[in-house]
């Protein structure tokens, strides 16, 4: 049966190059009440959808399974979350937050942000096919005051909840997350809003649920290399980063080539070896690996 997002839970982020199906994986073991797979080109899905299915994936351990879709065309939005590999998905949610310029110069992403009709358009194609559509946002391309009004657009156009990221295009990443316009918008909304930016820990995951009042928070950077950062919020027993780090692997090689996943869990290592004793060492010896084997062994060594 189709879920819908979980009031007062705790969401891993979609992060492109790393939400990948093996870090899903032991983020829901960890306790993420939600999961988003990276963000996925909603054309890449109607013209090639083998390539795309790579991206896909999922596992029964993920508790409600969000895809985020990009795009800026009805047409495409519509076909897209029409593909049958989108129907094990509880939620299809729209990227109007990516500031990357390859993204935004199609007019997809944040951009999306600047033209509110074109948002209000792929929110509505895609609800034309799917009901729990749910859209993640900034707070605008480099000006904040028109947040709310879009966030309503949205609301309006059929979203079922809103996730803001309280920053805008051009901060990128840095600079201080806006938790006070993210409460506007919760204020303003009928429809959920989840609060993200600058959770990193149990402290400021409490405090921008009590700024904010959202109905759930979301986490990304934070959750890189240490999905226990979900077990410390939940209050659950910690998995270890070694663990963590060796279940993420075979996750990945139950649904990838060994190569493959050799090649892509190299940024993660260097996320699961941030701060820890003799991590330069390990880093190194994973980066110079050529087979899974060595990796794994690594992980023990955690
Ligand atoms: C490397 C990287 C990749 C990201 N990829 C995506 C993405 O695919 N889709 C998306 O909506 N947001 C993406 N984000 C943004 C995060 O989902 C999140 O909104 C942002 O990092 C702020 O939350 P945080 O402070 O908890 O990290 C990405 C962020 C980073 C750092």
């Amino acid at each position: 049966m189709t879920q819908f997002l979980p009031k007062g839970g705790v969401y891993l982020a979609p992060i492109a190059g790393y939400t990948d199906v093996g870090f899903r994986a032991v983020c829901s073991m960890c306790g993420a009440d939600v999961t988003y797979t990276e963000m996925v080109s909603a054309k890449g899905l109607c013209y090639d959808s083998a390539r795309t299915a790579d991206l896909l994936y999922t596992t029964d351990g993920e508790k409600v399974k969000c895809v985020q879709l990009f795009g800026c065309e009805p047409d495409f939005i519509a076909k897209a979350c029409g593909n049958p590999l989108l129907e094990k998905f509880d939620i299809v949610d729209i990227n109007m937050g990516c500031p990357v310029p390859k993204i935004v110069k199609n007019g997809e992403g944040s951009a999306l942000l600047l033209d509110a009709d074109k948002a209000a358009a792929v929110v509505r194609a895609a609800k034309a096919v799917r009901d729990n559509v749910t859209v993640k946002m900034r707070l605008g391309w480099s000006d904040k005051s028109g947040a709310k009004d879009f966030a309503l657009r949205m609301q309006d156009a059929g979203a079922r909840a809103v996730a803001v990221h309280g920053r805008t295009r051009d901060m990128y990443y840095s600079g201080k997350a806006d938790w006070d316009a993210i409460a506007e918008i919760v204020a303003a909304l009928d429809i959920p809003v989840i609060a993200n930016g600058d959770v990193t820990d149990i402290d400021s995951c409490n405090a921008i649920i009590r700024h904010t009042s959202a109905y759930g928070v979301m986490i990304g950077r934070g959750a890189l290399g240490d999905p226990d950062i979900f077990s410390r919020i939940k209050g659950i027993e910690p998995m270890g980063r070694g663990e963590a780090l060796r279940r993420h692997i075979e996750i990945m090689l139950a649904h990838h080539p060994a190569v493959k996943v050799c090649a892509d869990i190299k940024k993660h290592i260097a996320c699961y070896l941030k701060g820890i004793r003799g991590g330069k060492e390990l880093k190194n010896i994973a980066f110079n690996a050529s087979d899974i084997t060595a990796i794994l062994e690594l992980a023990s060594r955690i």
